[in-house]
């Protein structure tokens, strides 16, 4: 595999096997020394034409814990802003020897486009292409999830995950029921109908309106972000009664069971779709999910940079073992 445009890049072993190695770089994270060599003399560059706080920093870190050189690139700052097409900006990177670009990207398919074009000839990894898809976000989801409730080397069989909110502009929502659902996880969507997109139907995941409902029996409640910044009309009749259907409060919480977790992809809209004290309770793995994301995202590059045959990137364990 070259690139990471899409979950469906993926089969269901090569995910897996992320899941596992980005478990042993843990360790590395955990540890004193907190680096690897593995892609030392790599220029990876993080090409960011949309706002983000975690998945850039959290892919800045993970590059730099396997050694490579990162160059950042936002669009505020750069010439992006000055109306430069991403062909011109991306021959620019080629010319400056990038291995590798990972992009965030307003418009679905920024990245797919990039990676079909022979303006660079690196790996391309998709960190978020308008409302299309996430990729790492979902593998870091589904490791977090993994880790308290199955088992290393295992699917996600049998375990319940809700997944809900502004599911029409989220590409976090679309990314995560594909993995969830290739994981054999049960996915059901929650959102009121005008936050569900066209073709939802056809998702590998079920669908519901009562978010009450829904939670019975949850191993995993993920909460969505309002994407106000998408939204060109109202989509709800107002934030409180919005809250009030589909909002993760301390009641909901308490009725969840003791060992289900409350994930949010981050940056949270407080006190809409998630209360100051669901974020922040017991059950809560938000943060966690932010650490997870570095392992996860040193475990990506190391597949598609380490050049590791696919499906046994398992050559990590040597590497970390002998640290
Ligand atoms: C998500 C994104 O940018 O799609 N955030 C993230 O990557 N941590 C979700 C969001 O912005 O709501």
């Amino acid at each position: 595999m070259k690139h990471l445009l899409s979950i469906n890049d993926l089969s269901k072993a090569e995910s897996i096997a992320i899941l596992d190695t980005a478990q042993e770089l843990a360790r590395v994270s955990d540890g004193p020394m907190k680096k690897l060599p593995t892609l030392r003399g790599r220029t990876i560059v993080n090409l960011f034409a949309e706002d983000s706080t975690r998945t850039r920093i959290s892919f800045e870190a993970a590059a730099k814990r396997l050694s490579a050189d990162v160059i950042n690139f936002s669009a505020k700052g750069s010439s992006i802003s000055k109306g430069e097409s991403l062909k011109d900006t991306a021959q620019t990177l080629q010319a400056m020897g990038a291995d590798a670009v990972i992009i965030r990207h307003g418009a679905s398919g920024a990245a797919q486009r990039l990676a079909d074009s022979k303006w660079m000839s690196g790996a391309v990894i998709n960190a978020g292409d308008g409302t299309h898809e996430h990729p790492s976000q979902a593998l870091l989801d589904a490791f977090t999830i993994r880790k308290h409730l199955a088992k290393s080397g295992e699917d996600l069989t049998g375990i319940k995950v809700v997944i809900v909110g502004d599911v029409l502009h989220s590409r976090v929502a679309r990314s995560n029921v594909l993995l969830l659902a290739k994981l054999g996880a049960d996915v059901t969507l929650v959102a009121p109908p005008t936050l569900l997109p066209v073709g939802v139907e056809s998702w590998p995941c079920k669908i519901s309106y009562d978010f009450d409902d829904a939670l019975v029996g949850a191993d995993a409640v993920m909460m969505l972000r309002i994407q106000l910044e998408r939204m060109s009309e109202m989509f709800f009749p107002n934030a409180r009664e919005y809250s009030r259907y589909f909002g993760l409060n301390g009641d909901r919480v308490k009725s969840l069971k003791p060992t289900a977790l409350v994930m949010h992809p981050g940056p949270m809209n407080r006190g809409l779709e998630i209360t100051a004290d669901a974020a922040d309770g017991a059950r809560s793995v938000i943060v966690e999910q932010v650490s997870n994301g570095v392992s996860v995202r040193m475990a990506i590059l190391y597949m598609l940079l380490a050049g590791a045959p696919e499906g046994e990137i398992i050559g990590i364990n040597r590497e970390v073992g002998a640290l």
